[in-house]
């Protein structure tokens, strides 16, 4: 049997044996079906929450060696395209599979930017969010908002739709978040400015207040698009995971993405950059941080920006983003909270409750010090993630839909709950005090 790429299975109730193939390091959990103890049993079935140690798709797109610290997409490596790279070629890539050549990306950039403008019902819908809301949950509200305006979306098994709506979903994005932005702000909505480039326009939809043309700074619309390259996809982490799982009901993209933006919102997730900034805020001073350290080891708090499901070594966006950082700060001025940050690292990178774990800084451990430099309130930090991504969700969606072997994403439950029971009438069931013990304590 030895050097077969099959995975032999004892079945220790029956006795039975049974030989699953291995395909790419991996079984398939529907093998486990035939491993029965009579023929009215359903079968073996995988038991992973959190799918943490399950493959749900074969994809192109990302790579991660989490242990290396190693992201390419496509076959690129993260730090090349972070230096050469700018984000709508990046994004070509990631949803294309390619590099473009310099016809293919001037056709690209005209396609995405003749899709920068929103329908100005849209303008109106954005209006009837409360003052204070956050820019992630209008963003969410907008973007579903968006397949009532392109009902043409459904047709998710047809190319050229596919094409259109990935070129509408990246080109709108930023206009949603400056929108949302401007709205939370009380200013006046500014719309695109299609001579700029894709971060300058985004800058200026933000920014821009009486001037009649804004003139963004080249090295933070630089920054912008070496965040915005760091950000573009990641596989299947939990945004895309949502996405996915969505889309597989073949509804429209924009309410895929809604939901992928959903998911993003979380503090475990793109939600994290804006947790580190009230971390750091909060410890407020280098003397103060071996006692937060120690309430973090006794199990007070994380350490946000910390510790990642796959990578068990530092985040490659991490190194990147450091560095950059310092060349944000050359126009900006320093942020002060990059002291604090440092020291935490680097005292978490020598204690054991770290270092055991394999908790390294991941990419939101310095985004957001940047932004924050960049003077980007803390609640738009998620939108920042929420843009770029869109270029990798869109690229996730198209692999999804176009491959044989997706159905309906619908995993299975191990059922503890209670046996059947008899209704009992409202007038016999028991007195209130003991109802107290017997109903959920989770809700
Ligand atoms: N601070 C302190 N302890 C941590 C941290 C942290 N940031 N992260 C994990 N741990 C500890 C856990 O308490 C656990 O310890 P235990 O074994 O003693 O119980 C152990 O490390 C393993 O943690 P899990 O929660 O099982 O790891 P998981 O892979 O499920 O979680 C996650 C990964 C969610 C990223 C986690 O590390 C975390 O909460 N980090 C802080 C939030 C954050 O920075 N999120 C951004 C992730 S990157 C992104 O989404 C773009």
């Amino acid at each position: 049997m030895a050097g077969q790429d099959t995975l032999t299975v004892i079945d220790n109730r029956t006795g039975k044996q049974y030989e699953l193939p291995i395909e790419c390091g991996a079984i398939r959990t529907a093998d486990l079906r035939q491993v029965k103890t009579s023929p009215d049993d359903a079968g073996l079935i995988g038991y992973d929450p959190a799918l943490t140690n399950t493959a749900t798709c074969k994809s192109r797109i990302t790579f991660i060696d989490g242990e290396r610290g190693i992201l390419r997409y496509r076959g690129y490596a993260i730090e090349e395209l972070a230096e050469k790279s700018n984000y709508l070629e990046t994004a070509y890539l990631i949803v294309k599979g390619e590099l473009p050549d310099e016809r293919h990306l001037a056709m690209w950039k005209h396609n995405v930017t003749l899709h920068t403008m929103v329908h100005e019902n849209i303008k109106k819908f954005m209006d009837g969010f409360r003052y204070d809301a956050h820019p992630m949950g209008i963003l969410v509200g907008t973007i579903g908002a968006l397949s009532t305006f392109y009902p043409d979306a459904n047709n998710v098994q047809d190319l050229e739709s596919r094409r259109l709506q990935t070129r509408r979903l990246i080109g709108k994005l930023p206009t949603l978040a400056a929108f949302a932005y401007r709205r939370t702000l009380g200013l006046p909505y500014v719309y695109p400015d299609n001579d700029l480039s894709y971060t300058e326009n985004f800058l200026s939809m933000l920014f821009r207040m009486t001037e009649l043309k804004y003139t963004p700074n080249p090295v933070l619309a630089r920054a912008l698009e070496v965040l915005f390259i760091l950000h573009a996809d990641h596989e299947q982490n939990c945004s895309t995971n949502a996405l996915r799982s969505v889309a597989s009901s073949q509804v429209d993209p924009y309410s895929a993405v809604a939901a992928a933006v959903a998911a993003l919102y979380g503090p475990l997730h793109g939600g994290a950059n804006e947790a580190v900034i009230r971390m750091l805020t909060q410890i407020g001073s280098l003397a103060r941080i071996p006692e937060f350290i120690k309430k973090v080891k006794a199990g007070d708090g994380r350490l946000m920006g910390f510790g990642h499901r796959v990578y068990k070594n530092y985040d490659p966006r991490a190194t990147i983003i450091k560095k950059l950082a310092y060349e944000v700060f050359d126009v900006t001025g320093k942020n002060p909270l990059i002291d604090i940050a440092l020291e935490l690292e680097r005292i978490a990178l020598q204690d054991d409750y770290f270092v055991s774990r394999r908790l390294y800084p991941n990419v939101d451990f310095y985004s957001g010090i940047i932004y924050q430099a960049m003077s980007f309130p803390v609640t738009m930090f998620p939108v920042l993630f929420a843009i770029p991504r869109t270029s990798g969700w869109m690229a996730q969606w198209a692999e999804s839909v176009r491959d044989p072997e997706q159905r309906i994403a619908r995993p299975r439950q191990i059922y503890i709950g209670e046996g059947a029971r008899k209704y009992v009438s409202i007038a016999q069931r028991p007195e209130p005090e003991m109802r107290e013990e017997a109903v959920s304590p989770e809700i």
